[in-house]
């Protein structure tokens, strides 16, 4: 949702800030800010919009001790005042997550006499923290006690007047603490730390940091470790390897990760999905559709009723587990609010959970019973594409673990290289001035036509609809007329002729057509306008290479517009917020 960082050592603090945040854009990027200690002062800058604003009005000057945010806004617009930093009496602080009962919290500050500026959660917890600071003397002290007060999420990295240390608290919003040559840092996520460190630990919930030169951890009054990690690919991988974008790049790392993901897992003993009576996939957004494309795959192979939900709907819905349940989490973050807290509902009921992630060690990944890592490396475009493609690859390759005659699924890669090379350019050309554009699929096409569609709308903003391909006519086809760009998705043998008279309908009324297919349409080449071609491989393999074309083809289409493909507008990476 948001990012923090924070910097503490022998160099100056000031631009490895600035350097981080960038690097933590992806998270949000309304406004963002810094605070720094500098002759016992701490000082603030913050500014509406992207980390460049901020830095274009940066003081010169050197400070060894300083903390930064990048926000993504949930309480309160995105604007200067409610930017991050939020200084209180003594306390400075920058935060991730979201505060639960800060009206109440503010009631009781106010009637102590506590005056706001801001309408963020955050600066509450700020006050919160001056109020009770003011009492016990004691930061530790009162830093422990956040817990008891607080309610909601929080990554916190704190300022105190007076004193030269950053303190950060963590409960139920990522933090990771980078141990560098002559410092540390903090930060919301590894992308932040990396041009200076790649050594980091991940903290846990209600550890408390107190950093100076030394880095001491607390979790309940009590001084402890945690594992040291090393993040294993280089700053570059982080980096765009020459692409105009991150998103063009990751799209081009598909086959090279769905090869490698195969090789990974190929002699790794995973989940046995046959053990189970019933299946519920829980996800958001594209994790959502990956686990649309899983059920097909599942009930298809493995018989295994199997129900797909979108977690913010699925945490308040009636349950009906039972003890051969199991429960996925589709993740690429590991840290989305609605899909940890659907978890967490699982594991109360006692069902078995798998975690379906890409981000190491993340909340997901550390909740769930069993975690199966996608592999797809730093995805820093908002938009995803390489961990959506492999979230699908991960319930093919946990499906063919099942099955007796098992499916080749090596060398990928060898079928994808063409569609990355195929010219986009010319069908962009027909799309990008729509305002509409419809998708339509029937089964595993179906699910594929969702996230397509997503995409477009996600980097491109026009507006586009995904239907099931027999339903358009009940309704939606009155939106059909001359030159409404409808696309289609066609793998199926078996329910090839249906989608087919379906796009007849929607040709009929005038509609450009194009279809991605691995059945040989010759025959019906009136039917279209343009079509994409896949390799006939098997139903496994084929949604992966499916999609790739359409994200492409909403890449060319966004560039086309001019839109910001990387940090599209009103998004954020990773939802922590409910
Ligand atoms: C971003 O392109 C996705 N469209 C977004 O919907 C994402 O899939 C969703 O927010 C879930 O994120 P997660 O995979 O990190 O849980």
């Amino acid at each position: 949702m948001c990012g923090i960082i924070g910097y503490i050592g022998k160099k100056n603090s000031i631009p490895i800030i600035i350097e981080g945040l960038k690097n933590l854009e992806y998270r949000g990027y309304d406004s963002s800010g810094i605070a720094y200690l500098k002759d016992n002062k701490v000082s603030i800058v913050k500014e509406e919009g992207k980390i460049s604003k901020l830095e274009s009005i940066l003081p010169k000057g050197i400070s060894n001790i300083a903390i930064g945010h990048t926000r993504w806004a949930t309480h309160g617009a995105p604007n200067k005042i409610n930017a991050h930093p939020h200084k209180v009496g003594k306390i400075t602080l920058v935060h991730n997550g979201i505060i639960e009962n800060y009206q109440e919290l503010k009631k009781f500050l106010m009637e102590k006499g506590y005056t706001f500026k801001s309408d963020t959660d955050t600066e509450i917890v700020a006050g919160i923290i001056d109020y009770y600071y003011a009492l016990d003397e004691d930061i530790h002290v009162t830093l422990s006690h956040l817990k008891d007060i607080v309610k909601g999420s929080y990554a916190l990295a704190i300022l105190v007047d007076g004193i030269d240390k950053i303190y950060a608290v963590k409960y139920k919003s990522p933090l990771i603490i980078g141990i560098t040559k002559d410092g540390y840092m903090l930060a919301s996520d590894i992308p932040a730390i990396l041009s200076e460190t790649n050594k980091y630990i991940i903290l846990e919930d209600n550890d408390i940091c107190e950093i100076s030169d030394t880095l001491n951890i607390f979790n309940n009054y009590k001084k402890i470790k945690r594992e040291e990690l090393e993040y294993l690919d280089s700053y570059d991988s982080a980096l765009k390897n020459g692409y105009a974008h991150y998103m063009l790049k990751e799209i081009n790392e598909e086959p090279f990760l769905v090869d490698r993901l195969v090789g990974l897992l190929d002699k790794e003993k995973t989940i046995n999905l046959k053990k189970y009576s019933n299946i519920e996939i829980v996800a958001c957004g594209s994790a959502y559709h990956a686990g649309l494309v899983g059920k097909y795959l599942i009930e298809k192979y493995l018989n295994i009723k199997t129900d797909v939900y979108i977690a913010s709907e699925y945490r308040y819905s009636k349950m009906f587990y039972n003890k051969k349940t199991l429960f996925i989490s589709v993740s690429q973050s590991g840290e989305t609010a609605d899909t940890i807290a659907s978890l967490n509902l699982a594991k109360e009921h006692g069902i078995h959970t798998l975690g379906i992630v890409n981000t190491v060690k993340s909340t997901i990944a550390r909740l769930s019973d069993e975690v199966l890592y996608i592999n797809a490396g730093i995805e820093c475009a908002v938009a995803t594409t390489k961990a959506y493609s492999l979230q699908c690859l991960m319930f093919a390759i946990l499906v063919n673990k099942c099955l007796k005659k098992k499916y080749n699924l090596n060398n990928i890669s060898k079928h994808m290289e063409s569609l990355l090379t195929f010219d986009y350019k010319k069908i962009a050309n027909k799309l990008y001035k729509k305002e509409d554009i419809f998708f339509i699929g029937r089964q595993i096409d179906y699910a594929l036509t969702m996230e397509a569609s997503l995409k477009i709308k996600e980097i491109s903003y026009i507006h586009s609809e995904c239907y099931a391909a027999g339903e358009l006519k009940h309704g939606t086809i009155s939106l059909i007329e001359k030159d409404t760009p409808v696309i289609s998705i066609i793998t199926d043998n078996n329910i090839l002729d249906k989608t087919i008279s379906n796009l007849k309908e929607v040709k009929a009324r005038g509609a450009y057509v194009l279809i991605v297919s691995s059945i040989n349409l010759d025959k019906y080449d009136d039917l279209y306008d343009d079509v994409i071609y896949i390799d006939k491989i098997n139903d496994l393999v084929e949604p992966i290479l499916a999609i790739l074309p359409l994200q492409l083809l909403a890449y060319n289409v966004a560039l086309l517009r001019g839109c910001d493909i990387d940090k599209p507008r009103n998004l954020a990476k990773s939802v922590t917020v409910e």
